[in-house]
């Protein structure tokens, strides 16, 4: 049995790699350490808590000695790192938190493993979670591969880019076998209501404005999570060490196309007039240091690994909505006081 730690299994993408673990490999352990921040959240879990080869460890990231206990605790053989603060406007307003997570977290989890494993590497892996951020913007055209420089644009892809670079050192230096992938925009269910889908999806179902920063035109690569979640375990099993891997959707959108798309979705859900839920459309002031476009060249991992995305964006879409309309208790619970005084500051207006 091994046993596996999954870092920030409670967040969204966590929450399904979680999930696709513990179901499908219950001859390996699954430890989900997270500190449950305001992007944590167990309910995601609630019907995986109560199996065998499930176990949830509170703890947080940057807290040495905290780690390096559960590390001689357990003997963890791998690790999957995905504990992050994630969000790249509240990464322009408090820099800070976001290098102490995801810069001086991660290396005190590479420590611990090290210090744990260090010259008896055999069957030993750390796979660090990462995102496109890290390779900057593109122009109209051209594509993200494994070997585009490094260019990140907010103080959110400058820690990932820095946590990238440490993993990598590590494997440079000690020998450590590790593996990183950097993944395009995710969305589905469980995805905190901080980001544009499940931010538009939560303000259609009670009529609020739907905030487009700038002129809209800016554009992402979006991947369903479950197909992200299926990339990390192959690239967990297969993946050749000391490697990188991009993962994308291979689905550009704009975001006023991407809103516009949601609104006619949501009009026929909820069976609203056609045109009812893009009247809520609000342009507002751009983000600083806003990335044009992203877009990721996944022929690597469809090559090596055979990876691809399985659902169409209209199908993920049309899942995700459906998704949040059966779960408006989940929506309630993480939209509370802390989020409305984050969406006033954020947005400067209130959220009725
Ligand atoms: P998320 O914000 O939904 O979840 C992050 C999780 O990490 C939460 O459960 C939180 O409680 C936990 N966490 C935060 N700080 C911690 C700490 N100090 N110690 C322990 N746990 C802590 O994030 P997500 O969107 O699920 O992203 C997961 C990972 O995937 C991140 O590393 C992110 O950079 C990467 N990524 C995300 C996307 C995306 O589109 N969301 C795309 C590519 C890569
Ligand atoms: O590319 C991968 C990254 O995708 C991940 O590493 C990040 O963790 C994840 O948050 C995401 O970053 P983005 O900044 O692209 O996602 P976000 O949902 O915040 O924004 C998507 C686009 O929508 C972006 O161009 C900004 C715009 N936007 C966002 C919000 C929240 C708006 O126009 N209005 C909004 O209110």
């Amino acid at each position: 049995m091994k046993k596996i730690l999954i870092t920030g299994g409670a967040g969204f993408i966590g929450s399904h790699v979680v999930r696709q673990f513990v179901c499908n490999y219950p001859n390996d352990h699954i430890y989900n350490l997270d500190a449950l921040t305001y992007a944590g959240n167990l309910a995601n879990l609630s019907d995986v808590e109560g199996l065998l080869n499930y176990t949830f460890i509170k703890a947080d990231i940057t807290d040495e000695a905290v780690i390096n206990n559960l590390f001689e605790k357990y003997r963890f053989d791998a690790v999957l790192h995905l504990a992050a603060e994630s969000h790249v406007d509240r990464s322009i307003s408090d820099p800070f938190s976001f290098v102490k997570t995801n810069v001086l977290g991660t290396v005190i989890l590479l420590q611990a493993f090290k210090n744990l494993w260090m010259g008896n590497w055999e069957g030993k892996r750390f796979y660090h979670i990462s995102t496109d951020e890290v390779y900057g913007s593109l122009g109209e055209t051209g594509f993200f591969t494994e070997t585009t420089p490094y260019a990140p644009n907010s103080p959110y892809s400058a820690s990932k880019a820095s946590s990238d670079h440490f993993v990598r050192a590590y494997g440079e230096t000690y020998g450590m076998p590790y593996v990183i992938s950097n993944c395009s925009n995710n969305y589905g269910p469980n995805h905190f209501p901080e980001k544009l889908i499940p931010l538009c999806i939560h303000n259609i179902l009670n009529n609020q404005p739907l905030p487009i920063y700038g002129n809209g035109k800016f554009i992402r690569d979006w991947l369903y999570v479950l197909d992200h979640a299926k990339a990390i375990d192959l690239v967990f099993h297969q993946g050749k060490n000391a490697t990188t891997y991009n993962i994308g959707g291979s689905n550009e959108w704009t975001n006023i196309d991407l809103v516009k798309l949601l609104c006619q979705l949501m009009d026929q859900k909820l069976e609203r007039a056609v045109g009812t839920s893009e009247k809520l459309i609000t342009y507002t002031t751009d983000r600083p240091g806003h990335d044009l476009r992203y877009a990721i060249d996944a022929r690597k991992i469809n090559a090596e690994l055979g990876w691809k995305p399985s659902v169409t964006f209209e199908e993920g879409l049309s899942q995700t909505i459906d998704w949040y309309m059966d779960n408006q208790a989940w929506l309630e619970q993480v939209t509370n006081g802390d989020y409305l005084r984050y969406y006033q500051d954020q947005y400067n207006t209130l959220l009725k």
